[in-house]
């Protein structure tokens, strides 16, 4: 089944439990987490994550876009995060970091940047609950699907057709009806969706929308 991921970088921020009702069907909630060193930007941090978590049910999928991240691995699972997912190029010790993840008893994410080999995640795939294919430059929401990501996506569903594990594969940044069927396809079983979702007057019916477009490409 394709998990919808709505991600709130394009949400209302003053009004982020409104905004997470609207999306009552989601499979998770997306939260980008952004210390203007990884990238660029800067957005939210931990009190906004234990907020989160006490306004919905529905589980949190904390992207971690910040140096270092082995630092705050703790923080953000007893903020309630149920998946952290860390960037390969963020970390010096990326094993010793996917390790605290799972000893902090959330599930572990791996992220590639569009420019980062697959190969950086060959020896760490085995450990992961998921995989990030970062489908944009991280930083902002409301940019273009990078198309040369869709051979990148078919690599990293081959190589975790290898493992024989239940791993997922998400792709993240924009995503839309045209480029959720392609990444689909590609091999992608979660969706992560910013502006798609959260510009529109009716965000459920966006994910409806896109379950439908998921479901017709098989
Ligand atoms: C970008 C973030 C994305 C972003 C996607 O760095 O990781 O999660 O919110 O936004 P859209 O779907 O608008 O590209
Ligand atoms: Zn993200």
């Amino acid at each position: 089944m394709i998990k919808i991921a709505p991600s709130i970088l394009s949400a209302d921020f003053a009004n982020l439990a409104e905004s997470v009702k609207k999306v009552g069907s989601a499979d998770l909630i997306h939260v980008d987490i952004m210390d203007g060193h990884f990238v660029p930007n800067i957005t939210i941090g931990l009190p906004v994550v234990n907020s989160l978590k006490q306004s919905t049910c529905i589980p949190l999928d904390v992207h971690l876009m910040i140096e270092k991240p082995d630092r705050y691995i703790q923080a953000f699972a007893e903020a309630g995060s149920s998946i952290i997912t860390v960037h390969v190029e963020a970390s010096h010790h990326l094993h010793r970091t996917i390790k605290a993840i799972r000893d902090a008893r959330c599930l572990s994410g791996v992220a590639l940047c569009p420019a980062t080999p697959v190969v950086m995640i060959e020896h760490v795939i085995d450990m992961v609950d998921l995989v990030l294919i970062m489908t944009v430059n991280p930083g902002f929401g409301g940019q273009s699907f990078i198309p040369e990501m869709v051979p990148k996506i078919k690599k990293v569903k081959e190589m975790i057709q290898k493992t024989g594990k239940d791993i997922a594969l998400e792709v993240d940044g924009g995503i839309n009806d045209t480029t959720a069927a392609v990444a689909v396809k590609a091999g992608a079983n979660v969706l992560v969706s910013g502006s798609h979702i959260f510009k529109s007057d009716v965000p459920d019916e966006k994910i409806q929308h896109l379950r439908r477009i998921c479901a017709s490409v098989f």
